[in-house]
């Protein structure tokens, strides 16, 4: 069978195309128009080839033995060469193993309770403050709380003194990793030494009375050895940057959504009406789709005109042929997913969540990637979202403050330019 060679757009140095990356969101879009849904180019001298559409993606998760992860050097650095995110292979698997035990359905009830009662202390703030709140930073502060407290069971004290560290360490992710004294990247190395040291002595306190770490206990590696504690921090580290940002984001949109759209707050309303708060059988079930049609379409529309994480990396090990484009070994793939998700026949530029109910979307929608690397808090952030928008609408009714904007900054993830100021109008 005959292949397609690459398409490239022929940048040298690739300056010229990291600029526009940052400053044209259509960056991605325009390249694919004119090169086709595979095609490579360059940023700042690292290569990468874009891909998009169900065909290339699919092909992707098909020759999984020929890829591994991949991740910027200053994202490398930052979470560290134990975090099970630089991994590949076997020492991969075993870490997401051990991992994957702080979300399963079981972990889930046990931080239920906890997150329930997050949502239900912001609206009574939102109900009895007078000044307008950004709501953005109120679901920032969440996403981080429900990680910091109900993941690793941090209460007060420790927990802001981590997320001032954590501020500063994520602020230099996607710098360039030079630690130059005073800079951005040096900050946050020192930032990560004591943010892994604060972990440290939180597994070493880790009990069964609050949090999940105690889920963690007698993990093995991939020889069948317990875990070191300095392997487990990176992983706790690494939780905290995967789940944080992602989940902030994607509330923030889905609350904006249904504060400027003035037929979607009563569309969803009518659904939450018919549905218990706080939830009365399984909190992880209680709002799914069967339950919550409207909002799981909600959330999905969320996801595809918004995604959290615009786009995953793959690294080839091995020539890979991508819906019929032959990709060389050591070339680094970009999946684009807000991109790929804007893609096809239709009115896939409109924000209309009834396409995930009517059918009319037959895309694969992939916020949380896929194959072995797919999310492992996919169900933790769905029941994070679900459980805080269904209490939010049933306890507060939300007023958007005028004259401000509310565009979407896309970098490191979409978010409410001014922040989503709001009133509570009860
Ligand atoms: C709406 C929220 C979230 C979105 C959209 C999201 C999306 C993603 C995506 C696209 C990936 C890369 C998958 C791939 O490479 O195929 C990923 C990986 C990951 N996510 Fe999430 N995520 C979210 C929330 C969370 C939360 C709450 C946690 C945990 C607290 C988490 C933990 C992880 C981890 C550990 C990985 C690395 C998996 C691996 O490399 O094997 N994520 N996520």
């Amino acid at each position: 069978m005959l292949h397609q060679s690459l398409p490239s757009t022929g940048a040298v140095t690739g300056l010229f195309e990291a600029v526009q990356f940052f400053r044209d969101p259509d960056f991605a879009d325009r390249r694919f128009q004119r090169f086709g849904d595979v095609f490579e180019t360059k940023l700042i001298g690292q290569r990468l080839v874009f891909i998009r559409g169900d065909q290339a993606i699919n092909d992707l998760f098909n020759q999984s033995d020929s890829l591994e992860g991949w991740w910027p050097e200053s994202v490398r650095q930052l979470l560290g060469s134990r975090s099970l995110a630089n991994r590949n292979g076997p020492s991969h698997k075993a870490r997401r193993r051990v991992v994957g035990q702080l979300f399963t359905s079981a972990a889930l009830r046990r931080y239920s309770p906890s997150i329930v009662d997050m949502v239900n202390q912001l609206s009574a703030e939102i109900n009895t403050t007078d000044t307008p709140l950004p709501l953005v930073d109120c679901m920032r502060r969440f996403a981080f709380a429900v990680i910091a407290t109900t993941v690793l069971g941090l209460e007060g004290e420790d927990r802001d003194a981590l997320f001032a560290d954590f501020e500063i360490w994520t602020r230099a992710l996607f710098s360039v990793p030079v630690a130059l004294p005073g800079s951005p990247f040096a900050k946050a190395l020192a930032a990560r030494n004591r943010l892994l040291e604060r972990l440290k002595i939180v597994l070493e306190n880790a009990d069964a009375s609050r949090g999940g770490l105690d889920l963690l206990a007698g993990g093995l590696d991939e020889t069948g050895i317990p875990l070191s504690d300095e392997d487990l921090v990176e992983q706790l580290l690494l939780l905290l940057f995967a789940g944080y940002e992602t989940t902030a984001s994607s509330l923030s949109c889905l609350m904006r959504a249904l504060l400027i759209d003035p037929q979607l707050m009563p569309w969803l309303t009518e659904e939450v009406n018919l549905i218990q708060w706080p939830p009365e059988m399984d909190p992880v079930t209680a709002y799914d789709c069967s339950k919550a049609p409207r909002l799981n379409a909600l959330v999905s529309e969320v996801m595809r005109l918004t995604p959290p994480v615009g786009g995953f990396f793959r690294r080839t090990t091995r020539t890979v042929t991508l819906n019929g484009v032959e990709i060389p070994q050591d070339r680094v793939i970009q999946v684009a997913l807000a991109a790929s998700n804007r893609h096809g026949i239709g009115d896939l530029e409109r924000f209309r969540p009834e396409r995930h109910l009517d059918g009319s979307f037959q895309q694969s929608l992939l916020p949380f990637g896929g194959g072995e690397r797919v999310c492992l808090g996919k169900a933790l952030a769905e029941l994070e979202i679900r459980l805080m928008t269904v209490g939010l609408l049933k306890q507060v009714q939300l007023q958007l403050i005028d004259d401000q904007n509310v565009d979407l900054q896309l970098i490191p993830s979409p978010s409410p330019k001014d922040g989503l100021l709001v009133t509570s109008s009860r």
